[in-house]
């Protein structure tokens, strides 16, 4: 059990309806540092809608939020002095230089910034890009001063919606090296969305996979990333198998893939196990085979993507 200090955000029975359209259902989160957390969800999920909730940006229909205990909507002030949220990327000016800018953002936000600009900059990779222009920036170079500007303040909490969207390959790999050092040994938290399996792999140790504005799976990425055996079944009268396998103990779920085809998903039980199960129950089993689900397929299963022709 974890000391309430280390928890930096909880979301609770968070709801958010705009108008018929329910884009949040009762969404729990609790994140605790340090940490990196990912919140993965296909494109209208309910992403950006949990994160402007968090932020204080719109209201949650139902459900609280708290950041380092203090409520968003009683104690808005206090809660936002320990965030730092990046939505895309912030508006700069262009013709003031990235640590100009930077210095504009700390005194819209009472901030007293002095050396912790030089060395923010530093930190995000911009140390010798401090004097140039934003203008002049690239996207990749203009994301990296978001992040800086969302250090400002050394928040216990910092939020990033997608914050690799619309990078070429080298600035995804940027980002992606950086966020975890960003964590690091710090005592911060860093919660990234993305739609991308891999990015969320790569970075978080800890993943949320939200769904229609449902969690459906939470956990250790690397516990939910180990992957699971799917066996793979061609036998007689499938519809009689996936009853019998629908009540074993320890078998997670039966479908039936086809006339005479059947998938079933099996965390613990051997393939062996299963073929020997259908045989004594007088199943012609004509081919058994066992495939390792990866993270990629259990979101694909979680989330029903792929399946639905959009
Ligand atoms: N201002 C709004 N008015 C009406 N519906 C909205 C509004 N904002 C979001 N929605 C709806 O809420 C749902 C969740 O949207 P949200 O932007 O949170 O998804 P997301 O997970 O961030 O998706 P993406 O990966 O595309 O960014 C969608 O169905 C969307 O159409
Ligand atoms: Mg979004």
């Amino acid at each position: 059990m974890s000391r309430d200090r280390d928890v930096v955000l909880s979301v609770q029975g968070l709801k958010k309806d705009f108008g018929k359209v329910h884009a949040l259902k009762g969404i729990d989160l609790q994140l605790e540092r340090p940490g990196v957390y990912g919140f993965l969800g296909p494109n209208g999920a309910g992403k950006t809608t949990t994160f402007k909730i968090i932020s204080g940006l719109i209201s949650a229909s139902a459900g609280t939020v708290s950041i380092c205990g203090s409520d968003i909507r009683t104690e808005k002030r206090e809660a936002l002095s320990n965030l730092g949220i990046l939505f895309d990327s912030p508006a700069f000016y262009p013709y003031l230089t990235g640590k100009e800018n930077l210095e504009v953002f700390a005194k819209w936000t009472g901030l007293d910034s002095g050396k912790e600009i030089d060395s923010l900059l530093d930190m995000v990779g911009l140390a010798r890009a401090l004097d140039r222009k934003t203008g002049e920036y690239s996207w990749g170079m203009k994301r990296r001063l978001g992040i800086a500007s969302c250090l400002l303040g050394d928040p216990k909490l910092m939020i990033l919606d997608e914050p690799t969207n619309g990078l070429d390959p080298a600035g995804i790999a940027d980002i992606r090296r950086l966020l975890p050092q960003l964590a690091g040994d710090s005592d911060r938290v860093i919660m990234l969305s993305s739609h991308r399996m891999d990015e969320v792999d790569q970075i978080c140790d800890h993943v949320t996979i939200i769904n229609e504005g449902e969690i459906v799976a939470s956990g250790d990425t690397e516990e939910l990333s180990r992957p699971k055996a799917v066996v793979n079944i061609i036998c007689g009268d499938s519809l009689k198998a996936a009853s019998i396998l629908g009540n074993i103990e320890g078998i997670e779920s039966v479908d039936r893939t086809g006339r005479d085809r059947l998938s079933v998903l099996s965390p613990g039980m051997p393939a062996a196990t299963i073929n020997t199960l259908l045989v004594e129950a007088g199943i012609e089993v004509r081919q058994v085979m066992e495939n390792r689900e990866t993270l990629e397929e259990i979101f694909f299963r979680l989330t029903g993507e792929g399946k639905n022709e959009e």
